[in-house]
């Protein structure tokens, strides 16, 4: 085969190739089939290579110079339309990736659920914001307490039926004062609280109390108080009558009524309960009165010096009162359509 015969067998594929490759080239879809059809054309396994390596076997070098211009015209004529159709190409992909990415801005938000504080805790942080604004303190106590700060230091005699076993969650046995138990109320946080701190002292406790209780209607074995204490000079029953009457008004509305009935605590003398018209009846919300000298003495304040008043009031009693519930275990009652009435 001579070397002329061996260029027109190397450029019959060319010839194909002009006819095929820009058809080729305009129904790519994609960049990927794109690149195929680039190194298929002209690529280093391309007819156009294939020519190229031919073009030594011309001896004419005129001839060699023609041929070399034509394929050079051919791969430069693709080499463009390929470029010309990667544009294209490209821009649908940009366009495609905007399209897919593009976010509606006039779809509804997605509200995503929002949990909120339990009727409880609500209730009992209202509690404390009123007294807070009153100027007291909130300061808080152990739960598992010693019988001393939970009955003695209170002045609840060694008989009381409170520190009775069945009365009384008790987490180890002893010897009496050392004992430990589930506290039974809030109260043992004043002597805590007066052992460590001088007067004047104007304190809330918020906190879970524990009683033996079987669960019903009016009981529950946990349930919440928040405590009181109040000692400075000179502090009188008419303090503690305008502070709590003042917190009846803040809490109830404004026309809340309360009267003061004559009541016994081992920790108060005198003490009383407090009792508010609400909701067309009274109703008794509180117990409180005047710290008890002992309490003092057991706190190592100088019962001559100062004067202070107490108070206790259930948290659960407070929420129930407000709200009309009637059944305590509605306030333990983990169905999300009851908890959700109290948002
Ligand atoms: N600790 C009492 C109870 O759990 C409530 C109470 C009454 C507290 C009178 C007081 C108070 O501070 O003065 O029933």
């Amino acid at each position: 085969m001579n070397a002329a015969a061996n260029l027109r067998d190397r450029m019959d594929p060319l010839e194909q190739l002009i006819q095929d490759a820009p058809g080729r080239i305009d129904a790519a879809e994609t960049i990927v089939a794109l690149d195929e059809i680039e190194a298929d054309t002209v690529g280093r396994r391309s007819p156009i290579a294939e020519a190229r390596s031919a073009l030594g076997g011309i001896k004419d070098a005129a001839d060699r110079g023609a041929a070399g211009k034509a394929i050079n015209d051919i791969a430069n004529d693709l080499t463009s339309q390929i470029a010309a159709r990667r544009q294209v190409l490209e821009g649908a992909e940009v366009n495609a990736r905007l399209l897919s990415d593009k976010v509606d801005v006039t779809l509804p938000g997605r509200v995503p659920r929002r949990g909120t504080h339990h009727l409880i805790q609500q209730t009992m942080d209202e509690i404390v914001d009123i007294f807070v604004s009153l100027g007291y303190t909130m300061v808080q106590g152990p739960e598992a307490e010693t019988a001393f700060y939970n009955f003695t230091a209170l002045n609840i005699p060694e008989t009381h039926p409170a520190r009775h076993e069945s009365d009384t969650l008790y987490l180890d046995y002893g010897e009496s004062d050392e004992e430990i138990l589930l506290r039974t109320h809030t109260s043992p946080v004043q002597a805590r609280h007066m052992e460590v701190n001088d007067p004047p002292v104007y304190i809330v406790v918020p906190g879970k109390v524990f009683r033996a209780d079987a669960i019903d209607a009016t009981h529950l074995p946990v349930f919440h108080q928040i405590e009181g204490l109040a000692v400075d000079d000179g502090i009188t029953f008419a303090d503690l009558k305008g502070t709590l009457a003042e917190f009846a008004r803040q809490y109830f509305g404004v026309d809340t009524e309360v009267k003061f009935i004559p009541h016994y605590f081992p920790f108060t003398e005198p003490s009383a309960e407090m009792h508010a018209y609400t909701q067309g009846r009274w109703i008794e919300l509180l117990g409180c009165g005047m710290v008890d000298p002992a309490v003092f003495e057991h706190a190592g304040y100088d019962p001559d010096a100062f004067t202070g008043f107490a108070f206790g009031m259930g948290v659960e009693r407070m929420a129930m009162v407000r709200h009309g519930i009637t059944d305590l275990r509605t306030l333990i009652d983990p169905d999300v359509r009851t908890l959700e009435q109290y948002r």
